[in-house]
């Protein structure tokens, strides 16, 4: 069957009559009464929309003799048609309400009963009603954050609003955030479309470099649905951290005389923050100058060494402090205690003083005599 040249036959003749019509309606004012109907966005191609001939009063004889037609006032497009043997009027298309309105908060297909001998004609209303065909959409599917680990509990972070190509109760309605510790989310009230990001625990990097959390977008369909987008944060570090010793005290032993550039000990620190927040220089912290003269410490490894000539006889035992920054200048301490280790450098010495003491020709033996 030909039906698809036929139709288009009869939609071309009818854009041409369709004038003439219009012309005959503010002239003549021949006007009958608007039929409405309600369908749903997507029906079934061939679905019935109403029976016009009943709601027109006339007979199904009528329809043929007097050559009824639907007619419309769109370029060609014909979403419905009249069976002349029912009288019902049917869905010839598909009725898509975004791809028709868009956002409009109504959508009404106007289209025309047509009767010939003597003409006549009837609107026809066909309200087409949103279902919840579209899901929101957010426009990417990762938002990226960097958030400093300082950032105060309370900060807002404005996120990007999902859409939802359907109206009403059918769009977008709330937001979900999966939980966590450190954000919710505030979908706002009226007024506000987009959702904000809110801290509710303050970061710490130290602990979580980055957060990855799922955001949900749901309408207020039925069934509902919904669309989802990834949130990811990436936490910026803050010098919240100060240089950390190994130990506080450490302890070694030098044997005095020991060769010039002899490693004694080497002190560490350890920084949790990064880049220039986490960069670590040593240095001696009031140590004598006597003492600075003897050892030397290497800003970058901590290592200390002997510099200079130790005389036990002189020192036994040498504590230095030691400080640890950061770039910024977060600072901690720690103690080096040096024994030094006596070497036999010096020959045994005799001091004697010349005495006199008499001793008795009968002295038992075993008695002192000096
Ligand atoms: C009109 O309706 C009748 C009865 O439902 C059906 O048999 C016939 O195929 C329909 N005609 C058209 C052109 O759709």
């Amino acid at each position: 069957m030909d039906a698809r040249s036929i139709m288009g036959h009869t939609v071309h003749r009818g854009l041409s009559m369709n004038r003439y019509f219009v012309f005959l309606f503010i002239s003549f004012r021949f006007a009958y009464g608007d039929v409405s109907y309600s369908i749903a966005e997507e029906m079934k191609r061939g679905s019935l929309i109403g029976n016009i001939a009943k709601d027109v009063g006339l007979g199904i004889a009528t329809l043929s003799s007097r050559k009824a037609r639907i007619d419309t006032d769109r370029n060609g497009k014909r979403y419905c048609d009249i069976n002349l043997s029912t009288g019902d009027l049917i869905t010839t298309d598909r009725v898509d309400r975004e791809g028709l309105c868009g956002k409009k908060a109504t959508c009404v297909l106007k289209e025309e009963l047509v009767l010939e001998n003597p003409l006549e004609l009837h609107r026809i209303n066909v309200h087409v009603q949103d279902i919840n065909d579209n899901a929101p959409q957010f426009s990417e599917d990762l938002i990226s954050f960097e958030i400093g680990e300082s950032a105060d509990k309370g900060a807002r972070f404005l996120l990007t609003e999902a859409h939802d190509a359907d109206i009403g109760t059918n769009t977008v309605q709330r937001y979900n955030l999966q939980n966590n510790a450190h954000f919710t989310i505030d979908a706002g009230g009226s007024g506000r479309k987009h959702p904000e990001l809110v801290l509710v625990k303050k970061l710490d990097r130290e602990q979580e470099k980055e957060l990855k959390l799922v955001l949900t977008a749901l309408d207020g369909g039925s069934p509902q649905r919904s669309g989802t987008a990834i949130i990811h944060v990436t936490v910026l570090d803050a010098n919240d951290n100060a240089p950390v010793f190994s130990q506080a005290v450490y302890e070694a032993s030098l044997p005095e005389n020991a060769p010039s550039g002899t490693l004694i000990i080497t002190v560490s620190a350890s920084d949790a923050d990064t880049g220039p927040n986490g960069d670590i220089t040593y240095i001696f912290d009031h140590v004598s100058d006597d003492h600075v003269s003897l050892f030397s410490l290497d800003q970058r490894t901590g290592d200390i060494r002997v510099f200079g000539t130790i005389d036990y006889e002189i020192e036994t035992s040498i504590e230095l402090r030691i400080r640890a920054k950061d770039g910024p200048g977060l600072a901690s301490y720690c103690t080096v205690i040096i024994d030094i280790t006596d070497v036999n450098d010096n020959p045994p010495a005799i001091t004697l003083k010349s005495m006199t003491n008499p001793i008795p020709e009968n002295v038992s033996p075993g008695t002192e005599v000096g």
